[in-house]
């Protein structure tokens, strides 16, 4: 999201205008996010040159328009419940985009998997797979499936967005593998298409794509399966420090890395989630309180873990910025209304001097900050505004 300091406002910048922030929240009173879609859409484009076929991870963010503009532009979706194979529908994907995750899938979803003719089913288990065969059998249908593999490699990033270690809940553990087949092989019901991974989230070391694009592309040639499509995942990460200046690069960066790694003649697919929608958006939060106790100085937003919970959770960095800039510099502890002490943004972080009533943008809150956003404490979910071409839409 491209923002900017004019006469100490902050505007956000957009193609056709640039529209002064504290305008925008002048009217309201409870937080909200606030998308500049075009962002999100930019960076899609630069997947979508990449000659693979990606596939949004719409966990990240599943603002209707997103989805809507998203699909027009022929960009595919990962889902990975009933709940977003609906939503991504009723925003006009095709299902021949479609991509379902997850490991929990229940006959009610494989049966919607299967009725709307999706593009490919990921299976995460031999369980899976054996209950897939017998609703296919059941209902004389073929089902179009990727295996999704677990391949033992632990990526440096967050343990709780790891998804290849050996203990991981996700995919079939890759020594697995040879009874699978095995099994699979004379099954008329289920065509394997191909071999899927995703070895976690908020990655920025490009070498370790490097070794799993390797390795999933020694698998591809090895199997003893007519395979035709390698999904290498998502979990490109951004620097939360930055403003984002070096993302361009990262993503061609990243994309070159897998198509020089993977060593085969498949039909590549990707599953972006944070990449596209992280800087997209800010969640703007009003301060309710300057308090100031003998040890702290806190400032207490009208935001908290209930909007965005990746601070509490995985104890992540987000900026986050007085949208009036006064003068001065004091250290505050920024926290929410949430009655749980894990209820904070940031611990005795530097910014410019705000009062009460003020409001704060935490930026590159654009992904996983209002679907995993909760009614904790009978809190109402925060309101999603998105911007693009001069047309508001609220979700
Ligand atoms: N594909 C699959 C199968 C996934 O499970 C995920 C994310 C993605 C793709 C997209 O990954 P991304 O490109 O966004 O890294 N709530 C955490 C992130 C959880 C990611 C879950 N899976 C956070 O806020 O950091």
């Amino acid at each position: 999201m491209a923002y900017q300091l004019k006469n100490n406002q902050w505007f956000l910048k957009t193609k056709s205008v640039d529209l002064p922030l504290e305008e925008v929240v002048a009217s309201r009173n409870r937080a909200f996010y606030l998308y500049d879609l075009q962002d999100a859409l930019t960076r899609a484009d630069q997947f979508l040159a990449s000659g693979f076929a990606p596939h949004y991870a719409m966990k990240a963010n599943s603002h209707p328009r997103l989805l809507r503009e998203l699909g027009s532009k022929g960009f595919g979706i990962d889902v990975v419940s009933l709940g977003e194979l609906q939503k991504a529908l009723a925003c006009g994907v095709s299902p021949s985009k479609i991509i379902f995750s997850g490991i929990a899938k229940d006959r009610e979803e494989l049966e919607a998997a299967l009725h709307h003719k999706i593009f490919q089913i990921n299976v995460e288990s031999f369980e899976e797979l054996k209950h897939l065969e017998q609703i296919c059998s059941e209902k004389n249908v073929t089902a179009d499936v990727a295996l999704r593999l677990n391949i033992h490699l632990s990526a440096p990033t967050h343990a709780h967005v790891q998804t290849t270690t050996p203990d991981s809940k996700f995919g079939i553990d890759v020594k697995q593998i040879p009874e699978v087949v095995s099994w699979v092989k004379g099954k008329k019901n289920l065509r394997v298409k191909g071999i899927a991974t995703h070895i976690g989230s908020q990655i920025t070391d490009l070498s370790v794509f490097a070794d799993m694009a390797r390795a999933m592309g020694d698998l591809y040639k090895n199997l003893d399966l007519p395979l035709e499509r390698l999904d290498l995942g998502g979990g490109l990460g951004i620097d939360y420090k930055t403003q984002g200046e070096e993302d361009s690069g990262m993503a061609e960066r990243y994309l070159k890395t897998l198509k020089e790694s993977h060593g085969t003649n498949a039909k590549i697919l990707v599953e972006p989630g944070r990449f596209l929608v992280a800087r997209m958006g800010v969640l703007l939060a009003k301060v309710i309180y300057v308090k100031k106790t003998t040890t702290q100085n806190f400032v207490i937003l009208n935001a908290g873990m209930n909007c965005l919970m990746r601070p509490a959770l995985y104890q992540a960095f987000h900026r986050i910025i007085p949208l009036h800039a006064r003068p001065g510099k004091e250290k505050y502890t920024v926290v929410g209304p949430i009655c749980e002490s894990t209820d904070k943004f940031a611990v005795d972080r530097e910014m410019s001097v705000v009062e009460r009533g003020d409001w704060v943008a935490i930026y590159d809150a654009g992904a996983y900050g209002a679907t995993m956003s909760n009614t904790y404490n009978e809190s109402p979910l925060p309101e999603q505004w998105s911007y693009l071409d001069g047309v508001w839409e609220v979700s």
